[in-house]
C-alpha cells in the first residue's frame, strides 16, 4: 500500500506495490483514450510540481497526470545555479507548505535531496529524478511498457547500454528489473562505470555487439553531458564504434525484441541519425521502437501514483 507514502527509490516499493501501480495505470490508459480525458478523483487536492532542472517530458507528464485527475497544480521551475543549495530549497518547500499543498513532485540535481525533503515536509514527496541517484517513475513507466510489449516480465533479457555512471534512470531500472525477474546486462565502457563495478552484481560487457542478438530489450541510456564534470569518453566516433545503435546493428536484433530510451535522444550518439529517421518513416522499424509508448505510458503511471497516494 502506497497510500500517504513518498516515492523516493525503487527499494521503497514492494512487488505488490509495483503490481498495483501497473494495474491501476492500465485503467488510466483507458481514461486517456476517452474523448473527455478527465476524472474528478483528486478534486480539492493541491500538488506542487517543483523542477530545479530542465525537463520536457517528466514535468509535463506529471502536470497532465495531475490535471486529468482534477487536482490543482502549482508549477515551479528554477535552475539550481540561481539557488543556494540545501538551505534555500528547504526555504522554498516551507513557503509552499504554508500554502497547504498535499503532495510535492521534485526534480533536483542533488542526489538524495528528495529523501531529505520527504523527512521534513510531512506530506508525500515523489522523486522526479534527483541527481545521479534515482528516477523511480521512469522505472515504473519502463516496466509497464515492457510488460505491455511482451505480456510477461519473468526471464526477459535486458541490456542497459551507455552512460551508466551518471544515470539515475539506470540505477532505478536495475533495481526494478531485479525485483521483477528480468536478467540484466550492463553495456558500458570502464570509464562510464562505477569504480566498484563488481559490486553491482551484474554481467558487464563493453560493446553493444556482445548483446545485440540475445537481448529482448535494448535500453539505451542518454549520454549525460550535463552531469559529467569532466570528459568521460574520448570521442563520439569511439562511442559510435562500441555503443551506438545504428541501422546495421538494428537489423541483427532478435525478432521480437524492442528498443527503449528515456529521452531525449542525443541523435547521432546513442542512436544514429539514420536509424532515428527510419524509425520516424518506416512502420516495420517503428514497431520495435517504444520511445513514444514510454511517453504515453508515463502519464498513466503518474496518474496511478497520484491516485494511489492521495486517493
Ligand atoms: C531522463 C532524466 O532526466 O533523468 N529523462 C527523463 O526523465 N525522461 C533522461 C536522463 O537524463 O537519463
Amino acid at each position: 500500500m502506497i497510500r500517504g507514502k513518498s516515492i523516493i527509490e525503487i527499494d521503497g516499493l514492494t512487488r505488490e506495490d509495483i503490481d498495483s501501480i501497473l494495474n491501476s495505470a492500465t485503467s488510466f490508459i483507458e481514461v486517456l483514450e476517452r474523448k473527455v480525458k478527465k476524472v474528478p478523483t483528486l478534486r480539492g487536492n493541491t500538488i506542487a510540481n517543483l523542477f530545479f532542472e530542465p525537463s520536457t517530458r517528466t514535468k509535463n507528464s506529471f502536470e497532465i497526470a495531475a490535471k486529468r485527475l482534477s487536482a490543482d497544480l502549482i508549477n515551479f521551475s528554477a535552475s539550481t545555479s540561481s539557488l543556494k543549495k540545501g538551505e534555500s530549497i528547504i526555504d522554498t518547500i516551507n513557503t509552499i507548505l504554508g500554502m497547504k499543498v498535499n503532495l510535492f513532485i521534485i526534480r533536483h540535481s542533488d542526489s538524495g535531496i528528495c529523501r531529505l525533503i520527504s523527512r521534513l515536509a510531512g506530506v508525500p514527496v515523489i522523486n522526479a529524478g534527483d541527481g545521479k541517484h534515482e528516477h523511480p517513475t521512469q522505472a515504473l513507466l519502463d516496466i509497464y511498457t515492457i510488460r505491455e510489449s511482451f505480456g510477461k516480465l519473468e526471464g526477459l533479457k535486458v541490456a542497459i547500454v551507455g552512460d551508466f555512471l551518471n544515470s539515475r534512470v539506470a540505477r532505478s531500472n536495475i533495481k526494478m528489473f531485479k525485483k521483477m525477474g528480468l536478467e540484466t546486462t550492463i553495456v558500458s565502457p570502464t570509464m562510464l562505470l562505477p569504480e566498484d563495478e563488481a559490486s553491482l552484481g551484474l554481467e558487464i560487457e563493453h560493446s553493444i555487439d556482445e548483446v545485440i542478438r540475445e537481448a529482448d530489450i535494448i535500453y539505451m541510456l542518454r549520454m549525460q553531458f550535463e552531469r559529467q564534470a569532466r570528459k568521460f569518453y574520448p570521442s563520439i566516433k569511439e562511442y559510435n564504434k562500441f555503443l551506438s545503435l545504428d541501422t546495421d546493428r538494428f537489423f541483427s536484433l532478435k525478432e521480437n525484441s524492442i528498443v527503449m530510451h528515456p529521452g531525449p535522444v542525443n541523435r547521432g550518439i546513442e542512436i544514429s541519425e539514420e536509424l532515428m529517421d527510419l524509425a520516424d518513416s518506416n512502420k516495420e522499424i517503428a514497431r520495435k521502437f517504444k520511445i513514444g509508448k514510454q511517453v504515453t505510458n508515463g502519464v498513466a503511471i503518474r496518474m496511478a501514483l497520484l491516485y494511489l497516494i492521495l486517493g
